[in-house]
């Protein structure tokens, strides 16, 4: 309850060095309100995941795991690749969701952005990123909805968002972000006593 700031740990489902979701993700640290702060967890080095092997996990995915633990909301920006989410990320989320009763997403909010380069804003990946999600019963955003299109249009060379109105919705996002995250530091401080 006493803590100040609000810790979210940033997922971006590219590798690409220059990601027009990383430059997302980058648009939200620099829109959070002062007290909120995103923390980009790199997926690279995480293996592709293979039962035979993951116990226990190699460390990229132990660091990833308790960096998620530690923070209290986690932000995702998606590409979408062939109407759904990049292999990439769907592999992290894999291993994350090993040993079940290990779950750093339970019950935590997560808010979904994602950029692309294609006209439906990554849509159809998003959804289907609520449906991985379910399994993990995390505590999803419905809306704010932050469909970047065009991407190419909206991002200045150096990968500055020019698009105001995106800049405005990540700020409603991120605010709903830190309502839930009040919330549920309110009811496990209730149910402390
Ligand atoms: C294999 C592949 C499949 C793609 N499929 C889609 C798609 O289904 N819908 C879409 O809007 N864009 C699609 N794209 C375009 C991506 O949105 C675009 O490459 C975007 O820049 C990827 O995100 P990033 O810049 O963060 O890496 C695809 C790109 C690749 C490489």
């Amino acid at each position: 309850m006493g803590e100040e700031f609000i810790h979210v740990a940033g997922i971006v489902g590219s590798l690409r060095r220059d990601s027009y979701n990383r430059w997302l993700l980058r648009a939200a640290q620099q829109e959070a309100p002062p007290t909120l702060r995103i923390a980009e967890l790199g997926l690279e080095g995480i293996p592709l995941y293979n039962p035979d092997g993951a116990s226990p996990p190699p460390p990229a995915v132990q660091q990833l795991k308790t960096a998620l633990y530690a923070a209290d909301a986690v932000i995702i920006a998606t590409p979408e690749y062939n109407h759904s989410i990049p292999g990439v990320l769907k592999n992290a989320l894999d291993w994350l969701s090993v040993p079940p009763e290990e779950n750093p997403l339970e019950g935590k909010p997560v808010a979904i952005i994602g950029a692309t380069t294609g006209n439906f804003g990554t849509l159809r990946a998003q959804l289907h990123l609520r449906q991985v999600l379910s399994y993990f019963n995390a505590d999803v955003l419905n809306r704010p909805e932050v469909l970047v299109a065009r991407a190419k249009e909206k991002f200045g060379p150096d990968g500055t968002l020019q698009d105001e109105l995106t800049r405005a919705l990540l700020r409603q996002l991120l605010q709903e972000l830190a309502l839930r995250v009040w919330r549920r530091r309110f009811l496990s401080a209730l149910e402390q006593h």
